[in-house]
């Protein structure tokens, strides 16, 4: 059974409706209950700001400081994470000057950069924003699965932000006309490094979530069969140095194509992700609007349980407005799964009592105004 990580106290300033809320926490479950706007899903939102990225609605961070408050926010919190108890401190300072980024302190101590917190927990994320995932833009898809590559493989990051960086280049180079090819073929030799070394690492986390799927057993949440496909469709399976030189070689014949089209038409930019439901055999996007989410919520347990087994420790699950469409027998099988998964897990829901069989084993919180109460 993989380790807990959980949160023990949660302090925010000036964090959306929030102008101060301090919480301390047990160790269980925390369920969130309150009316529409109360400021549930911002509470989420504070704690998926402790992962690297823009959190779990992918906000800018001005957006994120209280309305009317005259700076920066901060979150602040304790946790019992990988390395043993561990203080998080993270936000922004100010609203004005140039480019905010979010700054990131260690027990005090200022870090280099927000992956730091990776060393610390993972924290993962269930919104009703990604109930479309299945019918909206391959991009959605694609960068819902890079972050569960993330998760496991801190690298893919940074390799993905360098292969734009170079896209963008070799984009600049040919809509200006200057097919210098010793420039233009070291950029190509870079992207196709990378750009083979990210679809390998989204081919590896989907074997690996394959595998777990197939020992999912009997669960109302089907784990769905996941492909790639719009980026080398044949032949993943192949030497990456072969890949390589494949990607290397269609960049260069691409060229007067890609001049002509204002972009690079060929990468792993423009991988999507398959997603079936195995039982039924058929498209996700096909599927009703509950069986999505079903699979959705599949698809997430199976990451959580993945990290679990191979960080050792289970991950802090976010699951916004989670239980509002299942009926009652589902409900009760997911906390038990989720429960089961051996994690910390905020949960939100108007109604408490569609909570109720969570019973002991959750803290159940009233949030309303910018404001939190322990109903214990
Ligand atoms: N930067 C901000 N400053 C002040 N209020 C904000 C800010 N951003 C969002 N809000 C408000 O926070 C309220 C609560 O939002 P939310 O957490 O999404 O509610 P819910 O409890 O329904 O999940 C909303 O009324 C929204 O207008
Ligand atoms: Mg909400």
């Amino acid at each position: 059974m993989a380790e807990k990580i959980s949160l023990s106290r949660l302090n925010l300033t000036d964090f959306r409706n929030y102008a101060e809320a301090s919480l301390r926490l047990d160790g269980r479950h925390v369920v969130l209950t309150g009316e529409n706007g109360a400021g549930k899903t911002n509470l989420m939102e504070a704690v998926s700001f402790l992962s690297p990225g823009r959190g779990l609605r992918r906000a800018v961070l001005t957006d994120v400081s209280r309305v009317g408050a005259s700076g920066g926010f901060t979150v602040f919190a304790d946790v019992d994470g990988m390395e043993g108890e561990v203080s998080l401190g993270t936000g922004i300072e100010g609203i004005d000057g140039e480019a905010v980024s979010r700054r990131l302190r260690i027990n005090g101590t200022p870090a280099r950069s927000t992956e730091e917190l990776t060393d610390h927990l993972s924290v993962l994320w269930l919104t009703p924003a990604m109930d479309g995932l299945f019918t909206g833009p391959a991009g959605d898809r694609r960068r819902f699965l890079d972050r569960l590559v993330l998760s496991l493989d801190p690298a893919h990051g940074r390799r993905a932000s360098d292969f734009e960086r170079a896209m963008r280049s070799r984009n600049r180079l040919l809509s200006e006309g200057r097919f210098d090819p010793s420039w233009l073929g070291a950029i190509e030799a870079q992207m196709a490094g990378l750009g083979i070394a990210m679809a390998a690492a989204r081919q590896e986390m989907l074997g690996l979530l394959s595998k777990l799927s197939s020992a999912n057993g009997e669960t109302p949440f089907p784990t769905p069969l996941l492909a790639l496909r719009g980026f080398l469709d044949e032949g993943m399976d192949r030497p990456s140095a072969d890949l390589e030189d494949d990607y290397r070689a269609m960049l260069e014949a691409g060229r007067t194509r890609d001049a002509a089209a204002g972009r690079t038409l060929d990468g792993p930019h423009r991988a999507d992700l398959l997603v079936r439901h195995r039982e039924k055999d058929m498209e996700a996007e096909r599927c009703s609007t509950g069986e999505q989410k079903a699979l959705l919520i599949g698809l997430v347990l199976a990451h959580a349980r993945l990290t679990a087994d191979m960080t050792g420790y289970a991950p802090v699950l976010l699951l916004d407005e989670i239980a509002a469409h299942l009926d009652e027998g589902r409900r009760i099988a997911l906390f038990d799964l989720i429960d089961a998964l051996g994690g910390q897990s905020f949960m939100t829901g108007t109604d408490r009592q569609m909570f109720a069989s969570l019973g002991e084993r959750a803290q159940f919180l009233t949030v309303s105004h910018g404001g939190i109460r322990d109903d214990a």
